[in-house]
């Protein structure tokens, strides 16, 4: 375990071990917090194995489901029964077995009009808003408990792509990404950095020897997206041992 500013790189032996570790992030954060609990997920094939354990009887016993609620952190203009959408995934995976269905925010993306990304988004910002019980965040009361991400070949999380201008979006919580980086090449729907910031942990999965190069540059404090993706409190990265850049020193 490592320490780099307010980020900590915890190294586990392969997926299975991490998506146990994350689910282990999942109890603590929800444990923690007595009232009502929000965590953002995210996309990708990286948070399936954890979304599959949650799913098992010994972690769906052990969540309070009633009082934690749902949401994620982009999505993309693909109908909601697609395997590519995110909510759609996570839904199949575990939420519409364990979760109650009014604790499920999906962002609206199977119903906006995928020509106009950024009216899907306004009616996330308005869904995450009225949650919240505020037009803008308060860095003593977070927004999230715990925020899931990460991290493409490119550098992107969520869909904040490199070059994007949405990387410096700081009026808006959600905005529209008419062109994604990466396929699927539909456009999407993103929360926008400081949103996803405003948690108690930000939590990244990372595994397999496809992810090296990126991490590598990622720990080499290069200027990619998923580098600027922090929590105001926590943030950790869990990364399997085939992912681990062979020079890693611990940072
Ligand atoms: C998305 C995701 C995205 C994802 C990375 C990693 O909608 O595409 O939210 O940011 O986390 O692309 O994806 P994998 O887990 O599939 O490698």
């Amino acid at each position: 375990m490592a320490v780099n500013d307010n980020r900590r790189v915890i190294e586990v032996a392969d997926p299975t071990a991490l998506a146990a570790a994350a689910a282990e992030h999942v109890l603590a954060r929800t444990a923690a917090n007595r009232g009502r609990v929000a965590i953002c997920l995210t996309g990708g094939s990286s948070p399936k194995h954890l979304y599959q354990l949650l799913a098992t009887e010994s972690y769906r016993n052990r969540l309070p489901w009633h009082r934690v609620h749902w949401f994620i952190g982009d999505e993309r203009f693909v109908p909601a029964d697609d395997p590519l959408h995110n909510m759609g995934m996570a839904r199949a995976t575990f939420l519409d077995r364990c979760a109650p269905p009014e604790n499920i925010h999906p962002i609206p993306t199977a119903t906006a009009d995928p020509a106009d990304p950024d009216g899907g988004a306004a009616l996330y910002q308005r869904e995450l808003q009225s949650f919240y019980g505020a037009d803008t965040l308060d860095s003593a009361r977070p927004l999230f408990d715990l925020v899931l991400m990460g991290v493409g070949p490119d550098g992107h999380t969520a869909s904040l792509f490199p070059g994007d201008p949405a990387l410096d979006e700081t009026a808006h919580w959600v905005v529209g990404v008419p062109r994604a980086n990466i396929a699927p090449f539909v456009p999407r729907v993103t929360l926008t950095l400081p949103v996803l910031a405003s948690c108690r942990e930000m939590l990244f999965e990372v595994a397999g020897t496809d992810k090296r190069a990126i991490l590598t540059r990622v720990l080499a404090g290069e200027n990619v997206p998923a580098n600027r993706a922090r929590s105001t409190s926590e943030t950790v990265w869990l990364v399997d041992r085939a992912a681990i850049p062979e020079n890693f020193g611990g940072r």
